[in-house]
This record gives structure tokens, sequence and C-alpha cells, in this order.
């Protein structure tokens, strides 16, 4: 199993390659509901109240049609795509502006990624690999990004073992170096945007970053080590997925699949007393791990040496981009998962709401409501601490309920809760979704979407806590794999309200394939069709960009949908667009704006093939997108 990379199966294959399926599925004792295209989404339109608010004709075919004379695209949308690089459409430019790598500073100048990465020298001094979420900062004129880098892929950086098996513990240094977060100024000039080389801005997270851990959990003994006796220092942010932004201008950076890097020299049975096995079965934490084999060379990642490390990771970081000697801070207030984004959102009142997805399958969605309240300028301490995190239970009739977490209603401790965030939203019965990704809010309505990628699972067995996850209303398809975007509007218009109503946006489908749910939703056609959306972002003018993580393999279910791509959707009239499509191989993922918003910067994560040098090695890159005239983007 550690002689696979990572990056050469889907999130789906590797998952199911570490758990593999019992032999007797428990579908085969699921009766499969026939449930017609029209029959599906008449019953979605019949319960969303958000969806008579607006028209029952919301999402209908003949509205998507009536619509799109009245588009607010100004683009013609693009054909998809089956090649090796990016395509935009007419009247649009993309230009690579930076790629892992490149160095930040001039004395990693000769760092060389075509060897491989080169030494372990300099590895902390040049562009992360495989870019995720990011966000805009600015402080004068300059213009500051931080940009996560999720993951590395090991056979690239480590090409002396042709699996990338760290030889030594050099190798798991300079693994830890190019994953993280960077934080880098970039200009625009007569040949586009590019990295201002030896900005005091310039800064790389690894995994080795000195944090602080705050919040109701900081110093709890189950997040005490040799190392740290106090609970409340970590080093480093792990597998960092998508991102956030405060209005205070701080960046969030979220924590997900960090159960990857933890190993354990010796039996997992012999080690640990049950409360902890059960949190490890329950986060996915093996004697293996992922490969990465940090546990072998790194004694603080073997959980038969600290088995408490695993809890110092999961979490939600705030960063200051523009306070380069500033110390990154884990917030245990925003519980600890797989944690996907962070959506913050002021509600009404003042009071800090923050929306998040656990990216497992049948796990939850959550929200954080802070007790203080903000104003522009005013104190931030324990805005992401003190409060209350919810579960959502979405009902089949399409309301739904965000549930509390608290001693009173799971039974467990108060900072048990948040170090142990699954077990307390299965102890009061979340809805197990199909994989939250990214949480969205429309600037201009009170509603809030999220992606939910796929789940080959749903109605095969349950998640890794032993919630069953039959079919219901967010997640309608058994063994789904396309995926849907479910979209929620709080009651009385306020993001804290502890209920609302929800509908779907959209549900991925192939209608040239299948003429059954599978279809997908009526605005799904075969001219805009995508599978797994994944990362998500609103825009200035309330539109919805929507990127993906599928399968680009083009053919059976996926035929049509080529490589993984960016639309934009209206939210309105359900109208859904191909605007990009990424090299063959990648996920398109983070998008971000430039101040004067005629810019979008985005990420292609992964790629294939030699993109986007067309020589050497692939390159996880972020690209800077533009209209021909200037105009404004988004
Ligand atoms: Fe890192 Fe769930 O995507
Ligand atoms: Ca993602
Ligand atoms: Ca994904
Ligand atoms: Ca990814």
């Amino acid at each position: 199993m550690t002689n696979i990379d990572r990056s050469q199966l889907s999130a789906d294959a590797w998952d199911e390659l570490n758990f593999p399926r019992p032999e007797e599925q428990e579908f085969d004792r699921v009766v499969e509901r026939a449930i017609s295209r029209r029959g599906f989404l008449g019953g979605v339109l019949a319960f969303g109240s958000g969806a008579a608010a607006m028209g029952t004709g919301l999402l209908s075919g003949t509205s998507v049609q009536a619509q799109a004379a009245a588009s607010r695209f100004p683009f013609t949308p693009i054909a998809a795509q089956t090649d090796g690089t990016i395509h935009v459409p007419e009247g649009y430019t993309w230009k690579t502006m930076v790629r892992w790598g490149d160095p930040l500073f001039s004395d990693a100048d000769g760092y060389d990624v075509n060897a491989g990465g080169g030494a372990v020298e300099g590895s902390d001094r040049v562009f992360g690999e495989n870019t995720d979420g990011m966000e805009t900062f600015s402080i004068g004129n300059r213009t500051i990004l931080a940009i996560n880098s999720e993951y590395t892929n090991r056979g690239t950086n480590l090409p002396a073992d042709q699996d990338g098996v760290p030889a030594n513990a050099g190798d798991v240094l300079k693994l830890q170096n190019l994953q993280g977060v960077t934080v880098v100024e970039v200009a625009e000039g007569e040949d586009g945007w590019s990295v201002v080389k030896d900005s005091p801005y310039n800064r790389r997270i690894t995994h080795n970053t000195p944090m602080l851990i705050v919040g109701p959990a900081a110093g709890h003994d189950l997040l005490k080590t040799d190392a740290d006796p106090t609970g409340t220092q970590s080093l480093g942010t792990l597998n960092n997925c998508g991102s956030g932004k405060t209005p205070w201008g701080t960046y969030l950076t979220c924590e997900e699949n960090f159960n990857g890097y933890f190993g354990s020299t010796a039996e997992m049975q012999d080690q640990k007393p049950d409360p902890l096995v059960d949190g490890y079965t329950r986060y996915g934490i093996g004697a293996d791990g992922w490969g990465y084999d940090y546990h072998k060379w790194d004694a603080r990642f073997d959980t038969s040496k600290n088995p408490n490390e695993p809890h110092r990771a999961g979490w939600v970081v705030e960063i200051d981009p523009l306070d380069p000697e500033s110390t990154p801070i884990k917030h245990t207030g925003l519980g600890r998962f797989k944690h996907e984004n962070a959506e913050v959102v002021v509600a009404n009142d003042g009071r800090i709401v923050v929306y998040m997805g656990d990216d497992e399958r049948g796990e939850f969605l959550y929200k954080f409501v802070s007790n203080g309240t903000w104003a522009p300028g005013g104190p931030t301490d324990g805005l992401l601490d003190d409060g209350t995190l919810f579960a959502a239970k979405f009902n089949d009739d399409g309301t739904g309920e965000w549930l509390a977490l608290t001693p009173e209603t799971t039974g467990m401790e108060a900072a048990e809760i948040l170090i142990f965030a699954r077990k307390a939203g299965s102890a009061v019965g979340a809805t197990t979704m199909d994989r939250p990704e990214w949480i969205s809010v429309n600037p201009n309505a009170v509603e809030a979407y999220c992606c939910l990628t796929n789940n080959t699972r749903r109605g095969v067995r349950p998640n890794a806590g032993g919630d069953e996850t039959p079919v219901n209303g967010p997640n309608p398809r058994l063994e789904n794999q396309y995926g849907q975007i479910v979209r929620w509007f709080p009651h009385d218009d306020d993001h804290t309200s502890a209920t609302f109503d929800w509908d779907l946006y959209v549900m991925a489908g192939n209608p040239t394939v299948h003429s059954d749910a599978y279809a997908g939703s009526p605005n799904i056609t075969p001219g805009n069709m995508f599978n797994s959306p994944d990362g998500m972002a609103f825009d200035e003018n309330g539109l919805v960009w929507i990127q993906t993580d599928g399968d680009d393999d083009n053919e059976g279910d996926f035929a049509g949908m080529g490589n993984n791509q960016m639309l934009v959707g209206d939210p309105v009239t359900g109208e859904i667009a191909r605007f990009m499509t990424g090299p063959k191989g990648c996920e398109v993922t983070g998008v971000c704006w430039s101040v004067d918003r005629r810019t979008m910067f985005v990420g292609i994560q992964h790629p294939g093939g030699t993109w986007p040098d067309g020589e050497g090695l692939p390159r996880s890159a972020v690209v800077a997108v533009k209209r021909e005239d200037n105009g404004i983007i988004g």
C-alpha cells in the first residue's frame, strides 16, 4: 500500500484501497428506488421554499432555456476539452503566474524542479506544490496572495525512488517544506503577473512552522505531547485544502486529510487506550499512513511514540499574511475534522458565522456562531473560538436545522466535542452528506452553497462512525458518482438562525448516457456537463464559480465531460456555463481576484503531461485569467 503514490489515484480510489468494501455489500440489501429524473426534480422543487420564493420554474429546463437569452454571462461558453493545456472563452487570456518550485527569494534561485526538486536546501524558499485554496490581500498598492499547497506528489519530488518513498530524514523534510502555505507578493507588469521576489511579505509556512493552539480545547490532555506538555503549541499545518478570509483581513487555511501523514512503527493495537483508538478509527489514522512515511523518519508523526500528535491537526488555522513575523493560530473552537474550507460571514447582529464542510463520505456540514460580535476596527479575540458549533440536519421536506453540539446534546465534555467533532455530530444525528467540499455565501442574498462532490458509497455502507448513509433529501442518489450542489436559505434572513430551507442548485450528471436521476438536473445539458464539483466562490456580481475535481477519462458515465474545469452559475436562473478547462489530469482548485477585479487567479493542481512548460515535470501552478479588453472579470 505504501508503495503506491497517492497522486496516482483519485481520492475515491485511494480511499477504496485503504478501506476495501466488504464482500457482501450493504447495497445488496438496499432497495434501489426507481426515480425518474422529472419526478425527482419535481420533488425538490415542490419542497424547496427558496425555489418557491423565486418561482416554481426555477431550474426547470424551460426556465433555463428562456433565461439563456438574457444570460448574465459575458462570454460564449467553451466546449469540453481533453488536451494538455488550458482553454478560456474567446476574448479572454490566461498566463502562468507562479509554479511549484519557483523561487520566492533570490537565495533559492538554483532550486531545480526538473531534477525532482533538487536538494532539501531551498525547498522552504520556493512556491509550494499542489496549489489549492487561496485569497487576496492588499496593503498600500501591494497585492499579497496566501495560497495553500495541499499535498505533494512524492514520486515527483523524490525521483531517486521510483515510488517516491522517502529514504531518509532529508527526504521527509523536503516533502514537509513543499506543503503548507505560501504567502507571496505579486505584481502586474507589461508581461502580466509575476512574483515579487524577496518581498518582505514573502513567506513559507510548512509542516514545521511553530503555531499556537487556542480556544476551548487548548491545553486539554488529548493535545499534550512530550514536546509540548502545555497542549498549546504545535508545529506545522497539514494538508491545507480550502481557505477562508476573515472580515478583519486574515487568512484561514483548512487542514483536510491530515490523517495520511501519521503512521506507527509499532502495532496499533498494542499502543493506545480505547478512547484514542476510537478517535483514530473515526479519523482514518492507521499504522501505514498514506505513504508519506514521515513516521519512519520524524518521531513526531509516529503515533506509537506521540499518540496525541494527530489531535493537534485537523483544525482551521488563522494566518496574518500582512505580518510576516506573526505566529499562525489553530482555532479549536471551529472543531476538528477533515476541513475543506471556512466560509466566514458577519451576521446581521455582528456575530461571526463560519460554515465548514468535512470532506469524507457520510460526514457532516458544520456551522460555528460566535458569542461576541465584530465591528470594523474592533477587537477580534475569541471570535473564532468562543461560541457554539452546530452540525446540519436536512429534512426531506426541504427544511433543516442546525443541531448544537453541547455537553447536553452529545453527552461529551466540551473539549472532546471539538477534538472529536465527528463523534459529536453522530451523537446528535446530523445528516450524512456526499462529501462536503467548498461552501460559499452569496454576497447578494442570504443563502449559502456547498459542493457535495460525490459519494460512490451512498446507500452502500456507513460512515467511519457507523452512521448509516441511506439516500436522503440533499443526497438523493445511490452510489453517487457525479455530485451536486446544495444550498440553504437561513430563516429570517439571518445566518445565525437555527433553521433553514434548502434545495439543490444543481445535480451533476450525464444526459447523454442516462435518462434517470443520473442525467442530472435540467440545468445540465450536453453542453455544460461536469462531475464532482469541489472548489467554489461567489464573485462580487453574485455569480458562483464552480471548479471540478472529478473523473476526466471522458468515457462511460463521464463521456463528453472532458478534463476538469471551471464553470460559472447564475443563482437566480440556474444557468451554468463552462468558462475554462484545465490540462488533462489536473484538478482546477482555488480562485480569487485581484483588487481591481480585472484578473482572476485560478489554481491548477496535479496537472498531467508536461504542463505548463511543455517539457520537464508537470508543475502545479496559479494562472492569471484576464479579459483581452482588461475589463472586470467577476
Ligand atoms: Fe482537498 Fe476535499 O479537497
Ligand atoms: Ca477540494
Ligand atoms: Ca475533491
Ligand atoms: Ca486535491
